[in-house]
């Protein structure tokens, strides 16, 4: 495999808490005294059957992430591991279901934790991280009612999205709809995970009822030609993550993943790596599956990064920067 260290990369679809590097999971709940040694295997990664157990799993996880100083520590190590995978943009998924139960008192105090570490990450490893407040589907409307709040009292300079993660089996996208007009209120851009789990009628209702600009994944819409066209015609871009899609058994290997597929439609896709340690990946991993599956030169990774800056919901000035970086790459 080749070493894709140095592209500089644009990533649009990473969970904070996804991120958790294992050791660091265990580290806190150690310091904690708390036992979640049953969600890990014997050499230290996390430990999974399918996608409802890795949503548990991840749950039990952040369970020890429990002040605004884990928080801290969590962005700092993901960051890290972002940058090393060269990095420069990354906009992560933030849940205040896990940072204070949603109360907006204290989501504050946990987002300027966050953002601290944030701030430090680009003195020290010049990266960007802007957020995405994001509500978690198969906890219910309500406590997305609450996490939109949160949301729109935080949109700023650094909280610039809203979306939803969480199991796509649960209700309809359209469920969430008054939490996603309240996060449009605010001024945040908006993006949803659908056609992951939930086929490519999630992608349809996610379009119709959230009117969102991105989808989270987005790929089953592969499934259904006529939306697939909307997709195109809506300009709507995808964050898709392959090896999190092969991970959870949506496809068996890289090679029948529709990424490539979709592309040569005209559909806008982009690459993350969505929970890198759970999933064995990081952005250098998913760069180099993606060249030997397909084939992919520099110049294909470098429009899929323009295609992400286009995408992201940072502000223009910001885009402008990373155009000019990636040209002079
Ligand atoms: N939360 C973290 N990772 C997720 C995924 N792949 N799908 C839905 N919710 C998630
Ligand atoms: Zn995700």
């Amino acid at each position: 495999m080749m070493n894709k260290t140095n592209n500089p990369k644009i990533e649009l679809h990473l969970h904070l808490e996804g991120g958790a590097p294992p050791s660091l999971i265990q580290q806190i709940a150690k310091e904690k005294n708390v036992d979640i040694s049953s969600i890990f295997s014997e050499d230290g990664n996390y430990l999974f059957r399918d996608f409802t157990h890795f949503l548990s799993v991840y749950e039990a996880a952040t369970s020890v992430l429990t002040s605004p100083k884990d928080f801290y520590r969590l962005t700092k190590a993901v960051l890290e591991q972002s940058a090393q995978n060269g990095v420069t943009y990354t906009e992560t998924f933030l849940s205040p279901d896990f940072c204070g139960s949603a109360n907006v008192i204290a989501w504050r105090d946990y987002l300027a934790a966050i953002e601290e570490a944030a701030t430090e990450a680009k003195k020290d490893w010049g990266i960007t991280m802007q957020g995405i407040v994001t509500c978690i589907r198969h906890f219910g409307p309500n406590k997305a009612k609450r996490a939109a709040l949160c949301a729109a009292e935080t949109a700023g300079d650094f909280i610039r999205g809203f979306g939803m993660a969480g199991a796509e089996t649960v209700g309809t996208q359209g469920d969430y709809a008054c939490s996603f007009d309240l996060a449009r209120e605010a001024g945040l851009k908006l993006t949803t995970h659908a056609g992951e789990w939930g086929g490519a009628e999630s992608v349809r209702q996610a379009i119709q009822d959230l009117n969102v600009e991105r989808l989270g994944h987005g790929v089953q819409v592969i499934d259904d030609p006529a939306l697939v066209e909307e997709v195109i015609d809506r300009g709507i871009t995808l964050e898709v993550c392959p090896s999190s899609n092969v991970a959870l058994s949506i496809f068996p290997h890289i090679k029948s993943h529709p990424i490539a597929a979709l592309r040569e439609m005209g559909v806008k896709v982009t690459v993350s790596t969505d929970d890198p340690p759970f999933f064995h990946t990081t952005m250098c991993r998913e760069y180099e599956l993606l060249t030997d599956a397909f084939n992919w030169s520099d110049a294909d990774f470098k429009e899929l990064n323009k295609t992400a800056i286009n995408a992201a919901f940072c502000d223009d000035e910001t885009k402008v920067r990373l155009l000019k970086e990636l040209d002079t790459e």
